[in-house]
């Protein structure tokens, strides 16, 4: 068996994602990322998709094109995520609306996307990416973004992922 890992990873046109991409392309293994900005990577075995992780069929179309090219996804790290520091009195619905079709619903078209080609194989990883602020309550931090991050939580430890792969964990920065 290839030890070549097909690594999905959201988010990778800066920060985190950015340097998460690099690290595995460094190991060996095939990277797939996304951004609504253009590629910042340039790697033979990094491809990307320009896409919305809250659009459903770029979504669908980036994971079977992943599928279509690579036969399997083994890793998918949901990096990709907006945060609003505002108070929630000065938050703009426009703002918690993002919040929520990025951080939540976007990880979990992912989530879905990946865990049906998982299930073929009956093996692979989802990691979800959280904040401590939540659990921590820091309280200066919009409580929009709290929700969005605890809905995220919940949806993580559903059993439905346990039908495809380890329930996806979620790791908190
Ligand atoms: N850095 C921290 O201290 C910290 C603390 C707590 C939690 N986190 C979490 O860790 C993750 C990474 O943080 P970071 O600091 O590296 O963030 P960042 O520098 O702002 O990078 C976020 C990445 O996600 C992409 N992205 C954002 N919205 C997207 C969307 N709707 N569709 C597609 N791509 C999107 C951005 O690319 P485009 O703008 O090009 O789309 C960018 O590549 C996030 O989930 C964040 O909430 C970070």
């Amino acid at each position: 068996m290839s030890k070549t890992r097909i690594v999905v990873v959201t988010g990778t046109s800066r920060g985190i994602g950015r340097g998460l991409a690099a690290y595995f392309l460094k190991q060996g293994d095939v990277v797939c990322g996304c951004s609504r900005k253009p590629a910042t990577l340039r790697h033979k075995n990094y491809r990307h998709s320009l896409l919305d992780v809250a659009d459903e069929k770029a979504v669908v179309a980036m994971i079977r094109g992943v599928v279509a090219e690579y036969g399997r996804v083994d890793v998918l790290l949901n990096n990709a995520g907006i945060a609003a520091m505002n108070h929630a009195l000065l938050t703009p619905g426009s703002v918690a609306r993002a919040i929520f079709a990025t951080n939540f619903h976007g990880t979990f078209l992912f989530c879905r996307e990946a865990a049906k080609a998982m299930l073929r194989r009956k093996t692979g990883r989802i990691v979800n990416f959280a904040t401590v602020a939540t659990p921590l309550l820091v309280f200066w931090i919009s409580n929009v973004l709290f929700a969005g991050l605890a809905a995220l939580g919940m949806m993580s430890k559903s059993p439905v992922w346990l039908l495809s792969s380890p329930a996806p964990e979620r790791v908190i920065l």
